[in-house]
């Protein structure tokens, strides 16, 4: 089979690696890919959110299947697009896709179906906030309706800070919507759980534990993800039976009523408070960094189940998982997530590449002149398995000392809860 991976991130270059490694695999091209991508694939550099543009490419390689990495190009209806042209995708229609597009429509559906999430209002103006503040205390959590590239969340401690923040989005700072949803912020733990979804069954995808602020005790500023890990131990069987009765199935159904059965990767973000998991954000895709922890402990071929999942046939195959942990540390540009530099060198990978164990998943990086750049602000996601977290990380920490990039910084505490508890 020719396949066509869309994206750039860590998460691509962790699916094209398997991808690779399917036997059903020929041919893999990457829209746009990266450093790491090059070496299995071959990278296509076009706007793959240019449609026309990107058909073209698919005809010219005789792409037999399209999967897609990030949000944006699904929230915009790539799927639709492409069965419309009769190629085959594995994802979620665009309709289906606003359950991480709009946060609005995602709250709709837990209100309809008493989905367990944090109690809300969609604001659209300054009345609409004052409202919500009279029968609720700080903090609160401001959300900005639409796709906000990861930025669209503020938790509030003050008032003046909560209006300043919505102000802001009302006037428009984020191009996909001027509401916003005001909701109570929930103390407890996070965790991802996934799931892969065809129109009639859904079968598990693993969990995972990211590390969303910026600096070490998770203090700073939300980033994409810092690193992950996976399994995430809070999530028990009991844990897991709530999440699926009380918010998977419900959510699936309802969309089945609505007519738009979700198909696609599901990942459910979650605060677990007291052993009852809450509905945080829905997303239509795999995490990232969460993949890049998810894939090296998937046994099975990843072909099968794609192919199997688009044909709406996920009864059919049994996905088997490796017992061993996983963990990936992301090596960031200095000054992620707000300003930073690229086009830095990054030298001394070949000292990594072929040492056992560790995995180099590559994010914002590209070739120039035989040698790898920086290119984004999360740049490299070094990652190794094992049966003690203690100790995976230890490796990659080594790792990252070989590394020695002097452009860069990580944290050095992922994974504090696993191995604090040990
Ligand atoms: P989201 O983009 O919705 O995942 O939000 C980004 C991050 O903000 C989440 O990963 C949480 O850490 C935090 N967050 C979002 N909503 C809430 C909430 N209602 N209560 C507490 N923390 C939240
Ligand atoms: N790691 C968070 C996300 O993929 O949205």
């Amino acid at each position: 089979m020719n396949i066509a991976l869309i994206g750039s991130g860590g998460r691509e270059h962790a699916l094209c690696k398997k991808i690779h490694e399917s036997a059903k695999s020929t041919k893999i091209i990457c829209i746009p890919g990266n450093a790491g991508t090059a070496k299995i694939a071959e990278n296509i550099d076009i706007n793959y959110l240019d449609f026309n543009t990107l058909l073209k490419t698919l005809k010219f390689h005789k792409i037999n299947f399209v999967i897609v990495g990030p949000e944006e190009p699904l929230v915009k209806g790539i799927i639709d697009f492409l069965r419309r042209k009769r190629i085959k995708a594995f994802g979620p229609t665009k309709y289906a896709a606003q359950l991480e597009g709009s946060k609005a429509f995602m709250k709709l559906i837990c209100k309809k179906r008493n989905i367990p999430t944090a109690g809300y209002k969609l604001c659209k103006n300054k009345s609409d906030i004052k409202k919500f503040l009279k029968k609720n205390n700080l903090p609160l959590v401001v959300k900005a309706d639409g796709l906000a590239a990861g930025k669209g969340v503020t938790i509030c401690k003050t008032e003046k800070q909560l209006l300043k923040v919505a102000n802001e989005i009302f006037l428009g700072k984020f191009k996909t919507s001027k509401k916003l949803i005001l909701e109570e912020f929930i103390e407890g733990e996070e965790a991802s759980y996934f799931l892969i979804v065809d129109k009639n069954n859904y079968k598990f995808f693993g969990t995972a534990q990211d590390h969303k602020r910026v600096k070490e005790k998770d203090k700073g500023s939300n980033t994409g993800g810092m690193g992950s890990y996976s399994p995430a131990p809070i999530i028990n069987k009991e844990l897991e039976k709530k999440i699926l009765n009380k918010i998977i199935k419900p959510t699936l159904l309802e969309l089945k009523k609505q007519r738009n059965p979700f198909t696609g990767f599901l990942y459910a973000g979650l605060m677990i408070k007291n052993n009852e998991p809450y509905l945080i954000e829905y997303n239509v895709r795999m995490g990232d960094p969460e993949c890049q922890v998810i894939m090296p402990r998937l046994k099975t071929d990843i072909l099968n189940i794609l192919v199997k999942a688009q044909k709406n046939n996920l009864k059919n195959i049994l996905i088997k998982w490796k017992s061993i942990k996983c963990m990936t540390i992301v090596l960031c540009s200095k000054g992620y997530p707000y300003k930073y530099k690229k086009n830095r060198i990054i030298k001394n990978l070949d000292k990594v590449d072929n040492k056992k164990k560790i995995l180099l998943f590559h994010a914002g990086t590209k070739m120039k002149d035989g040698s790898i750049f920086s290119n984004g602000g999360r740049v490299l996601n070094v990652t190794s398995t094992g049966n003690i977290f203690y100790n995976i990380r230890k490796d990659i920490i080594k790792t990252l000392k070989v590394i020695n990039w002097k452009y860069g910084f990580f944290r050095k505490d992922i994974g504090w809860r696993v191995i604090k508890k040990k």
